[in-house]
């Protein structure tokens, strides 16, 4: 279970909801403009990943949008290479547009937020609240706080909760693992072997579509140590710190193959982690696989 930093001062706590309900109040925006910026941008962001027009576009909304909320002090995204800063005391960390590879074929895509009472780069600890929204066929938003997931139903932005206590289903059904086998390292394919016989494969290429499956069916989300890359893909500020705070808030766990990805302290913003995040026995059995 992650420590949830008390945000019972009236003052922060305010200021977690405010940026909760402004990043819910943006999503409108966001969806049409996903529909909109269908196009690259000809630039790259500072871990490579090509730009489409829609990422750069939802950073600029999410940025004017949070940044102008008085108790925020700073606004770090996977999209820019620096953190803006402004007068205020809380941190956000944002995956504006997660999955923007699945817009051409019109699959799963979403935002991820970490709301840290520290400026990045920071430790996961930090975390006051962290959350995610999927536009899907429904948007919905999950979010995490004082020890307790809720998700939401989005119209018009604003929120309806249809569950106010996600947990991590007991019994686990799906796994789903990025990378591909060519480049997974031998231990982690051996566990993969392992646990393919016991789940069922639900990969969709969105880490927010992939994660919600865990948290409805129980089960493993992974994007791997590779062969060619031992630390994995994905960002431990804008995707592995807010994704691990929401599982353990839900029962789960997670790991970068030896500890909770919370433990993690990044050296630089866009650092990368591989990472593990589901059912705690499988966690476990994945941790005692690979050394
Ligand atoms: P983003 O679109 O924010 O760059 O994130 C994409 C990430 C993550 O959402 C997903 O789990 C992973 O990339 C998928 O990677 P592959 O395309 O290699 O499967
Ligand atoms: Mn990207
Ligand atoms: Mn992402
Ligand atoms: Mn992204």
């Amino acid at each position: 279970m992650s420590k949830s930093l008390d945000t019972s001062t009236t003052e922060a706590a305010q200021t977690v909801t405010e940026v909760i309900d402004t990043i819910a109040a943006t999503t409108p925006d966001v969806r049409r403009a996903v529909a909109d910026y269908r196009g690259q941008s000809n630039s790259v962001n500072p871990t490579g990943d090509d730009q489409l027009a829609a990422d750069l576009r939802a950073d600029e909304l999410f940025e004017q949008q949070v940044l102008g909320i008085d108790g925020v002090a700073s606004y770090a995204s996977e999209e820019r290479a620096a953190v803006k800063t402004t007068d205020g005391r809380l941190h956000i960390a944002m995956d504006p547009l997660d999955g923007s590879s699945n817009l051409e074929p019109n699959s799963g895509m979403g935002t991820i937020f970490g709301i840290y009472s520290e400026q990045p780069p920071t430790v996961g600890t930090n975390l006051l609240a962290a959350g995610f929204v999927i536009y899907g066929p429904i948007t919905s938003m999950v979010v995490a706080r004082d020890g307790n997931v809720r998700e939401y139903i989005l119209e018009d932005g604003d929120k309806r909760v249809v569950d106010d206590e996600v947990t991590v289903p007991e019994d686990p059904t799906v796994f789903g693992f990025g990378g591909g086998v060519d480049s997974w390292t031998d231990e982690f394919e051996s566990y993969a072997e392992e646990v393919r016989h016991e789940l069922k494969l639900r990969y969709g290429g969105a880490m927010v579509a992939d994660i919600n499956q865990v948290l409805t069916y129980g089960g493993i989300f992974s994007y791997p140590a590779l062969e060619s890359r031992p630390e994995g893909k994905l960002r431990v500020q804008f995707e592995g710190h807010p994704m691990a705070y929401i599982l353990e808030s839900a029962g789960g766990r997670s790991s970068d193959g030896d500890q909770s990805l919370l433990e993690i302290e990044p050296d630089g913003l866009h650092e990368r982690t591989p990472l593990y995040l589901g059912n705690d026995d499988l966690i476990d059995r994945l941790e005692a696989n690979i050394d």
